[in-house]
């Protein structure tokens, strides 16, 4: 070193020299451009393969979905996908925001029709008859294939019309004594009649977040459905109203066919049997949870479980 610079005021070796600052900032370039390049991997890989790996069809499937396309104007946002729900299983949909979830899941009580430029093409079998068939009655068919969205929405009535609404126009029950029946029994299979059988009369907008959820799957469950479609159901609630909804879907999947949307890979691999991963529109990879989640066969699938992207 020159002897007329000053000496360094540093500790070579200390946290804060320029040394150690600079191995920091390598580390951090290396980290960026592995991401980078496992970024740059998944994109390559996302155009080459998009067939749909693993079996998507079931033995006893209670809807069989074939070829179901879906475009807004002209943008595609579904492509050929197939996929069977079996009966009482418990199947998540998982994927990047944008990839089609809500649209496909959508597509099973024909809930798409009600957005003018929305078109829906393909066939969906629920036992034995299609239901994009255009003389097929959707408001029977929604009481068939229920659906519970992300923000819970209650009628603005009391908790006990919430419940009998359904049931009275469906004509399962036409006497008061008989709503009741269902109304108690609907809130008792909720997890939510303890909390509300003094307050019946009450508006149900009244209750809390977690209690409106569980009010909107009353009222689903009050209509006997066969399918019950679940839109991240979850993802307004605090987690020990989404342990209850959770254990909920656990109890009602002995009983119904239940299709959940997820980002939470936790509540994907703790209720569901099946998962389905979909990624810009096609279903890329279906397989039991534990597989997906534990050895994904497609390299879409692993970077997104691995978070890799999100
Ligand atoms: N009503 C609509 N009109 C036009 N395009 C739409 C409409 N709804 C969804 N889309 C488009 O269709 C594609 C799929 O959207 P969708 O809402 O099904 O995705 P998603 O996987 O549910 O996303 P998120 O996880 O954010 O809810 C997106 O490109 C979206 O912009
Ligand atoms: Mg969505």
């Amino acid at each position: 070193m020159n002897s007329a610079m000053p000496a360094p005021l540093h500790n070579p070796v200390s946290p804060t020299s320029p040394v150690v600052a600079a191995a920091a900032a390598e580390a951090v370039k290396a980290n960026v451009t592995h991401r980078v390049e496992a970024m740059r991997h998944t994109a390559t890989v996302a155009r080459e393969q998009r067939e749909t790996v693993g079996n998507p069809r079931v033995e006893n499937a209670q809807v069989s979905c074939s070829d179901i396309n879906v475009f807004y104007g002209d943008a595609h946002a579904i492509k050929s996908v197939s996929l069977d729900l079996g009966q009482n299983e418990i199947l998540a949909m998982i994927g990047p925001s944008g990839c089609g979830k809500s649209t496909f899941l959508r597509c099973m009580n024909r809930m798409n029709d009600t957005i003018d430029h929305c078109r829906v093409t393909g066939s969906i079998m629920l036992e034995g008859e299609d239901i994009n068939r255009h003389d097929v009655d959707v408001v029977p068919l929604r009481a068939r294939v229920g659906m519970v969205f992300q923000k819970p929405n209650p009628f603005p009535k009391s908790v006990w019309e919430n419940v009998a609404f359904g049931p009275r126009i469906h004509r399962l029950a036409t006497n008061k004594a008989d709503l009741d029946e269902i109304v108690e029994s609907s809130l008792r299979r909720a997890g939510l009649w303890d909390e509300v059988k003094d307050r019946l009369d009450k508006p149900g907008t009244g209750l809390s977040g977690g209690q409106q959820q569980r009010l909107c799957i009353a009222r689903a469950i009050a209509v006997q459905p066969e399918v019950l479609l679940m839109d991240e159901p979850c993802s307004a609630l605090d987690p020990i109203s989404t342990a209850r909804i959770e254990e909920l879907m656990i109890e009602l999947g002995k009983e119904l066919t239940i299709a959940i949307v997820t980002h939470s890979m936790q509540q994907a691999a703790r209720v569901s049997t099946r998962t389905a991963f979909f990624h810009l529109g096609d279903l890329i990879e279906i397989g039991s949870t534990k597989s997906i989640f534990s050895a994904p066969r497609h390299q879409l699938t692993e970077d997104y479980v691995t978070g890799v992207f999100g």
